[in-house]
């Protein structure tokens, strides 16, 4: 065994990895409950690879077959409705994990210095995934596929001069038809997993490079023993990857609750509308994205349109998006933790969260006079968070830091 250790270690460094990244690398003794979403968003990563796979081996990237090659998948495939089934909730549950992994680092303002890296990594990564999913709910071909791209795809024509060139160059034809099922079909199963895997490794590269922060938001490196292991770590190995099966197991018991006994969630995993094949000449009653773009939807839906164009409720949409890249430089606190924050930034954090909530509630919701008013008012409430942060963070009392990390 040792022989064959000692073989590899003479061609590649593989203890010395091994070391650096898991048995020798210290990490804050204190990772509570919201320190599982990261190992669980790798799990829910390899587990879209996976499915996918399989589900590209019988699926036809084909606007006159994808739809009854997912009904044969469904019917006929071995085991095809539960490939099928983990690969839909899989895209529900990647979200749910990476809006509470996103949630943790508010808390504990992991964003802020030396961090900003790992978040803006991050937010590349949460932009990708976006794109990933909505690609994703267009190859089935069901009504709310191709409705669902029509609406969105449509935005990129209100851009101002080139507008309608770069839809014909988005879709390839002039209509949503088959080039552009063929060319989601390839971005979603090759480039963007691809896209995404290269930068985990980066988001993990650079986590390692300034280690993990943790729920008091103290760093663990500024107090080391004489061997120069702070005294607050613990090796990630054995300690945190025994812990985080925990995570694993937990999280697994939910999820199979869902693909076994509720796999659409009455609509909210797949909507209904999607059961039934696209037609272009029926546009169904509403059309609204999954749960997870919601909130961003209903920021588009809330600005009115100018002299015409969409173009201005398009800009909203993707600032409020691009907006979060600037968090890291937006924070003025001195402390970064919840536990030691102000009062202001705790009541602005809570207005922040009921903002997104609701207008992701919204987004889901149809077009009324009063809907319209509450999506305004809850876009302004989620700009007003960033905007005002440099000021509410630098404002109120904070508490003192503790020096060493507390139970
Ligand atoms: C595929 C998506 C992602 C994967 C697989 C992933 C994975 C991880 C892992 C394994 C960790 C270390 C464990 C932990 O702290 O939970 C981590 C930390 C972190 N991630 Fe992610 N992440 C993803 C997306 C994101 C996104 C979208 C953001 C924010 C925009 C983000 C921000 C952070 C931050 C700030 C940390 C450091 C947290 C701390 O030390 O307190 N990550 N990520």
């Amino acid at each position: 065994m040792n022989n064959n250790k000692n073989w590899i270690d003479q061609r590649f460094p593989l203890t010395k990895v091994w070391n650096e990244h898991l048995a020798e690398y210290y990490t804050p003794r204190n990772f509570n409950f919201w320190y599982f979403f990261g190992s669980l968003a790798i799990l829910v990563l390899v587990m879209q690879i996976v499915t996918g796979i399989f589900l590209t081996m019988h699926f036809k990237a084909d606007e006159a077959n994808a739809f009854a090659s997912v009904e044969y998948i469904m019917r006929d495939v071995d085991w095809g409705w539960l490939i099928r089934y983990m690969h839909s909730t899989g895209a529900s549950a990647f979200f749910i994990v990476i809006y509470l992994h996103m949630y943790r680092a508010l808390l504990y303002g992991s964003y802020k210095t030396p961090r900003e890296l790992i978040w803006i990594i991050g937010m590349v990564l949460y932009i990708v995934l976006m794109a990933e999913a909505f690609m994703g709910y267009v190859l089935p071909w069901g009504q709310m596929s191709y409705w669902g791209a029509q609406v969105i795809i449509s935005l990129f024509g209100s851009v101002p001069f080139i507008g309608p060139d770069l839809l014909i160059w988005i879709l390839g034809d002039y209509v949503v038809g088959d080039p552009a099922l063929n060319r989601f079909f390839s971005l979603h199963v090759i480039a963007l997993p691809l896209i995404l895997v290269i930068l985990v490794f980066l988001h993990i590269v650079a986590l390692h490079t300034v280690g993990s922060n943790n729920p008091d938001g103290i760093e663990i490196k500024k107090n080391k023993d004489k061997k120069g292991i702070p005294k607050d770590g613990i090796p990630f190995h054995p300690y945190y990857s025994v812990k985080d099966i925990v995570g694993v197991v937990v999280f697994l018991m939910i999820f199979s609750a869902v693909v076994f006994f509720s796999p659409t969630l009455n609509g909210y995993f797949l909507e209904n509308a999607n059961f039934v094949e696209a037609n272009p000449l029926k546009t169904p009653d509403h059309i609204a994205p999954l749960w997870y773009l919601t909130p961003f939807y209903s920021v588009l839906r809330a600005i009115p349109p100018m002299f015409g164009s969409q173009f201005p409720g398009v800009m909203g949409m993707f600032s409020s998006l691009l907006i979060l890249l600037a968090l890291p430089w937006l924070d003025r606190s001195k402390v970064k933790s919840i536990r030691y924050r102000s009062y202001p930034y705790k009541i602005a954090l809570g207005i922040f969260v009921v903002s997104f909530i609701y207008l992701g509630y919204l987004g889901m919701q149809p077009v009324t006079p009063t809907n319209v008013f509450l999506a305004r008012v809850f876009t302004v409430a989620y700009f007003g968070f960033f905007i005002l942060m440099p000021w509410f963070t630098s404002i109120g009392k904070t508490k003192t830091e503790p020096k060493r990390i507390t139970g």
